[in-house]
């Protein structure tokens, strides 16, 4: 895991990770700081683990580290975050030692995290959907009421 460890030292990595925590500092809803994106690393290993789908490990995590990386590009220049997330993961990857193909793969991946139509995917782009979602705990939320997540989307209960 040494490479998704370069990634974490990234200066480019921290820099917008601190930026982020201080934008969502008095943020009611989810927010998307380091334990949120080793939650969606941690249950996309899960299932491809459950499922025997063979992803690597190393690119699942890159993919979970990097996905939410553009959010505060999204709250400061109203850039969709799953772009400016692979612009600025374009930048990181390849200095982390990720092959061109390794790098297209995650690219895609963080490109098309909102997009529902990755959720039946059993890609790399589709485990990263679903544990971004599953991640969430709506049904313990305070904030819940106010969320714009539509009920249908929200996990009312664990997923297991
Ligand atoms: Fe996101
Ligand atoms: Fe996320």
């Amino acid at each position: 895991m040494e490479r998704v460890n370069k990634i974490c030292e990234h200066p480019v990595w921290k820099r917008h990770m601190d930026q982020l925590e201080e934008l969502e500092q008095k943020r009611i809803f989810c927010k998307h700081g380091v334990e949120h994106l080793l939650d969606v690393a941690r249950i996309a290993y899960i299932e491809n683990l459950e499922n025997q789908m063979g992803i690597k490990k190393e690119l699942i995590y890159a993919a979970a580290l990097l996905h939410d990386i553009g959010r505060g590009l999204q709250y400061t220049k109203g850039i969709p975050h799953e772009k400016a997330g692979a612009d600025l993961a374009a930048e990181i990857l390849g200095d982390c030692g990720f092959d061109d193909e390794e790098q297209q793969k995650i690219l895609d991946a963080i490109s098309c995290h909102r997009d529902i139509q990755s959720r039946d995917h059993r890609e790399l782009a589709g485990v990263l959907y679903r544990a971004d979602k599953r991640s969430r705990m709506c049904g313990f939320c305070k904030a819940s009421a106010e969320c714009n997540w539509s009920e249908e989307k929200k996990n009312h209960q664990l997923y297991v």
